[in-house]
This record gives structure tokens, sequence and C-alpha cells, in this order.
């Protein structure tokens, strides 16, 4: 065989593993798939591998969620529709942290729509963006359960109250 024929098979067979890689990665998802293995047959057990899959690898990025599809058995449709359907589910990276400005009624009348201006002003980012340098994820609230003390911002866990465009850069430079 000359040089070229094993320089081109070579070509051929490496570019046919890449392809058959980036159809079937199982090779990238092994935990993905060890959970897909204990929680197969039992009910709802679609949103409980998305939640699962999500943890491990941050989100649910598209060919993750074909992983999951064909390893069940379902049409992609399915497995997309229930990731947009849940606000938790996010098919981008997170940032390390995850600011949400609660825009309900008591919070937008009572300036929440400033504090979302405003960040994304300083964040540079729109809301559903991460920025550049993964620390914030930026988003919506409907509600947190603090109208009372509106307009309140969660970051995380944690709920912060009568906050104001100048004091949630304060609030930020904590994290
Ligand atoms: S409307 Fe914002 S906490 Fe209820």
């Amino acid at each position: 065989m000359s040089q070229t024929q094993v320089r081109s098979g070579r070509s051929a067979r490496d570019s046919s593993l890449a392809y058959a890689d980036n159809v079937r990665p199982a090779a990238r998802y092994p935990e993905v798939a060890e959970v897909i293995d204990r929680y197969r047959g039992h009910e709802g057990c679609l949103i409980q591998i998305l939640h699962a899959a999500q943890g491990i690898y941050g989100c649910l990025p598209l060919d993750l969620q074909m992983f999951i599809a064909e390893s069940l058995d379902l049409p992609l449709s399915e497995v997309a529709g229930v990731v947009s359907f849940y606000s938790f589910f996010s098919v981008n990276p997170r940032g390390q942290h995850t600011i949400r400005v609660c825009l309900g009624t008591a919070c937008y009348v009572r300036g929440g729509k400033k504090i979302v201006d405003h960040l994304r002003e300083s964040l540079g980012i729109d809301v559903g963006e991460t920025t550049e340098d993964g620390k914030f994820t930026f988003e919506i609230a409907r509600c947190i359960g603090a109208c009372g003390l509106a307009p309140a911002v969660m970051i995380d866990d944690t709920v912060y109250k009568q906050v104001s465009a100048a004091k949630i850069d304060a609030i930020l430079a904590k994290y």
C-alpha cells in the first residue's frame, strides 16, 4: 500500500469516527448514561433525567438532548419541548450566580424595571444571558414572595428586598 493510500485511509476513518461521535455522543455523557439506566421505565423519568443531566453538565445543549431522546427512544421534539417548557432548564451554560429581578406587579410599579435597565447596562448583557466571565446569569422572576418590601431581587437562594439601582451594585460586589 502506498504512503498516499495509508494517509487517505486514516483520514477517512478518522472523519467517520468524528462523525459517529457527533451523532452518538454517549461517550461524552457517561454519567447521564448511568442516570438513564437508573430511571428508565419509571414514571416521569424524563424530567428526573433532564434534571440530573443539567446538574452534571450545568445546562442541556441540543447534543445532550439528542442523546437523552435517543437513549429513551423518544422523539427529540418531546425532549426539547420539556426543556423549553420548564424555566429551570437551560440550554446555555449558566453563570456561577443567578440574578433574578422580580417584575411581578408590586415590584414592577416600585422600580423593578429600573433595576433591570441598570443591570443590562452594568453587566453588559440582556435578560437570559450570562456575563462573559461566567459569573452572573441574568433573569426575570414573576413574584418571589416579598411583595410587601418590593422591589425584590433574588441572587441564587438569597432574597434582597427594597432594592434600588444604586443598592444592587453594592450587593453584586459581594459576589
Ligand atoms: S411582585 Fe415581586 S415579590 Fe411579589
